[in-house]
This record gives C-alpha cells, structure tokens and sequence, in this order.
C-alpha cells in the first residue's frame, strides 16, 4: 500500500524539495504517514522508510522516541500530561488519576465517542507551570480540575463546531507548499 503517496503527492514533494538530504524530511513524513494511516502502523513507517530510502528499524526508534507519534490509534485531541519528577511534586499523578476518572479511561485510553485519548509523558519543560499537558501541540498549564472541566468543554464545542485549529498535519501540509 502507499496511501501517503497517494493521498499526499504533491505535499511530499513540497517537503522533500526543502532538504538537501532527503533523509532529513523523516519528521514531517511520519506525521503525514500518521494522518494517513490513523496511526504510525507498521505499513506507515515501512512506507516513510521507503520513500526516503532509509531503515524502518530507524523510522521505528524516531516514533518510540517522540511523543507526538502515536502507534495505537488515538482520539481526536490527544491530552498529554506530565508527570515526570518536577510535575509529579506538583500533584500530576493526582491529576492524572482525576481526569481518567473523569473522562472514564485508564492512562492509554480513548473515550468511547473517540474525542480523548489520555496519556503521560516526560518533561515538556513546563515544570514551574505543572499540573500541566499537551493538547495537539498546545500547552494548558496551571491546571486544577476547574481548568480542566473548562479545557474539556471547549474542545468539546471546538469538535462540534468543526472549527478547530490547525492540525500539527495541516499547517505542514501549508509549509509543503508555500
Ligand atoms: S517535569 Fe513536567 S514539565 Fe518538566
């Protein structure tokens, strides 16, 4: 299969233009190969490495080191929290455990109407500003379970409105070709 050949041709292109080496595009690939295949499945990455003509063994070591590569499907908003030492002496496991048990998933899960998906992550270098996550690129900081409530709303009407901001996706697929 080469679904992100297919679906983005002339992105690819756009990206691979931008790179004297065409090995250093693999970030902005993967992500396209993630919204292509819902997920960095196995087909993905063995289709990035193809492209750039590279290991799929490396393609697989840069997924398990970023955060931002998801190897299980995941919901629309990705809500990342740190709980790494500074975050965790600021109550992160707390929260953590208040918004699975609001949200009615465990730490990996995806809400049952597939907007939320939870997970912890290492230090996003916030640590003065914790409770804190990542939400598609997006740091909400200082968090309490008021926030938090506030947080969920809004991208619940964000989701309903069907106008959200741009994807980490859409605005390299603008970069590809401006
Ligand atoms: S430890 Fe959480 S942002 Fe640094």
């Amino acid at each position: 299969m080469a679904l992100i050949a297919e679906k983005y041709a002339e992105e690819i292109e756009g990206i691979l233009k931008r790179f004297p080496d065409k090995k250093s595009a693999v970030l902005p690939l993967m992500h396209l190969a993630q919204q292509a295949y819902g997920h960095m499945s196995r087909e993905a990455m063995q289709e990035v490495a193809d492209i750039l003509e590279i290991s799929p063994t490396h393609v697989l070591a840069l997924s398990g080191f970023y955060s931002l590569y998801y190897e299980e499907p995941v919901g629309k908003y990705v809500l990342e929290i740190c709980n790494d030492l500074a975050c965790a002496l600021r109550g992160a496991d707390e929260f953590v455990e208040m918004v699975c048990h609001k949200l009615g998933v465990p730490v990996d899960g995806t809400t049952a109407d597939g907007l939320f998906t939870v997970k912890t992550v290492m230090c996003l270098g916030a640590c003065d500003r914790a409770p804190m996550l990542q939400c598609n690129l997006k740091f909400e900081e200082h968090l309490d379970e008021e926030k938090f409530d506030q947080l969920i709303a809004r991208l619940r009407a964000e989701a309903e409105s069907g106008k959200e901001e741009p994807s980490v996706v859409e605005k390299i697929m603008a970069y590809a070709k401006s």
